[in-house]
């Protein structure tokens, strides 16, 4: 455990020193539970998103996008019951006055058991154990159990009213089943067929934790696949199998998830059956993705329907929904590809897909005009403008750009040497050195043939 929790703080530093992930107001002292993306953060998840977008929807005939805007009507929330439901146990230290959801501080004191507790057991075991101490101050005063609602709630407009109360939408689900009618009526879909988005979803966490893996602020991908009440099961299993070969196809070691069927007490509110897909991080197997079977519920609570062409009746779809945290699965893919069995030389060994930079372009000595000239205009303008995801560097040794390249996770380096200028070898002009990450081995490839070369490996 030791060793996992030095495998995670040195995620969190190649994080931030390489400009991927920073504290959010980190200048003012951090505020819990939010993270700033860098440059290649964000490249990363953009190409999460897009991996996952050509995949489920780009990649089907079946599927509608929507980007749904984030404040709703607050009766949006009073109807799914994410108002009166959507809470966490919370307990407080009436000493130091820090707050913890409840589950959490069991697990964290060593209780086991603790799935599937209600609130009231819950906070008997806390007030009956002597040992569950306040981990903040370790005192043991602790207060009344109460259920915490997650949703921030904001107020839109200048009124001080209470019809101006609106909320941060604690899932992007809703923003498609509002559309549900909208998208019917314009694309007059036949079942089954889904809804897709992708965008932030905001949660008041008691308890923050373990870098981006709960936050307050983070992003989800989510689909409503809507489909006949007897058709359900069927709909389910596919759906598993696919969110299975999408974490594949991104470089989640499939090795450390396991599908874990959520128990009747411990599943949403708003579900009939549930499977989490769980992944070994270092702190511990925890949720990666979500599959939920909603049943008709959402469409019922929003008093929605569907008109069946096929027998010109009026029913209601029942729904199945997949459901991916990009953070987390950002986290999944940093814990599967970080490499380091050479200690000289950790490296991230991402897929070239989802690779922020795909190759780095270098001159191999940067006082040599014929050496930069060349690889500026022959090489890094060409790969630039045909993946755009290329970096130039030249700074420090070839060494120290291999390592720092290494660290960024990108898969090739490309190095303009005088055989590039076929000065001595005029059989090598035009050809450049390819470096490959995972082997260290270099090749010479042709500038004429480096686009195919590179497309060959996404
Ligand atoms: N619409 C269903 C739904 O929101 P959920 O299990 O509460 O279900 C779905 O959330 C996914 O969102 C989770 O599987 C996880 O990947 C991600 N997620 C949930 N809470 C999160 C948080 N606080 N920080 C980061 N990701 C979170």
């Amino acid at each position: 455990m030791e060793q996992d929790k030095d495998l995670m703080e040195k995620i969190v530093s190649l994080c931030k020193r390489r400009g991927f992930i920073f504290q959010g107001s980190e200048i003012y002292g951090g505020l819990a539970g939010t993270f700033d993306f860098g440059h290649f953060g964000v490249a990363l998840k953009n190409n999460i998103k897009n991996a996952w977008w050509k995949k489920f929807v780009d990649g089907r005939t079946d599927m509608y996008g929507v980007d749904a805007a984030i404040l709703m009507r607050q009766e949006v929330w009073q109807a799914t019951g994410h108002v009166a439901n959507f809470a966490d146990p919370m307990v407080e230290c009436q000493k130091c006055k820090k707050q913890f959801r409840m589950d959490h501080l069991l697990e964290q004191s060593g209780k086991t058991g603790v799935v599937g507790l209600t609130i009231q057991q819950m906070s008997d075991k806390i007030k009956s154990g002597s040992d569950v101490v306040c981990l903040e101050c370790g005192a043991r005063n602790w207060g009344e159990a109460k259920q915490f609602n997650m949703m921030f709630q904001t107020k839109v407009g200048a009124s001080e009213d209470s019809s101006a109360v609106s909320y941060l939408r604690p899932e992007t689900a809703q923003g498609m089943f509002v559309n549900f009618k909208n998208t019917v009526d314009a694309f007059h879909p036949k079942l089954p067929f889904g809804m897709a988005q992708i965008g932030k979803a905001f949660r008041n966490e008691i308890t923050p934790r373990d870098f981006i893996f709960r936050q307050r602020e983070f992003e989800q991908m989510e689909i409503e696949y809507f489909v006949r009440p007897d058709a359900w099961e069927e709909s389910f299993d596919m759906w598993l199998a696919q969110m299975h070969e999408w974490i594949e196809e991104v470089g989640i070691d499939v090795n450390k998830t396991t599908d874990l069927p959520v128990s009747d007490e411990d599943r949403a509110f708003y579900s009939q059956k549930t499977i989490d897909i769980e992944f070994e991080y270092p702190f511990g197997k925890k949720e990666l993705f979500g599959l939920a079977y909603r049943t008709d519920y959402d469409l019922n609570t929003h008093k929605l329907e569907y008109v069946d062409e096929e027998n010109a009746t009026k029913m209601v779809p029942h729904v199945i929904e997949p459901s991916f945290g990009l953070d987390r699965a950002f986290l999944a893919i940093l814990i599967s590809t970080y490499d380091e069995s050479d200690p000289e030389r950790p490296f991230l060994k991402f897929k070239p897909n989802i690779a922020p930079v795909i190759c780095a372009v270098s001159p191999l000595l940067k006082n040599k005009p014929e050496l930069v000239n060349y690889a500026k205009d022959n090489v890094y303008a060409m790969l630039k403008s045909e993946f755009g995801r290329v970096m130039w560097d030249d700074n420090g040794n070839i060494g120290k750009r291999y390592r720092r390249q290494d660290e960024i996770g990108t898969p090739y380096c490309i190095v303009v040497d005088f055989d590039t200028l076929g000065e001595e070898k005029p059989e090598l002009k035009d050809t450049v050195t390819v470096r490959d990450r995972d082997t260290g081995t270099q090749e010479r490839v042709k500038v004429s043939e480096l686009v195919s070369f590179l497309k060959s490996k996404l």
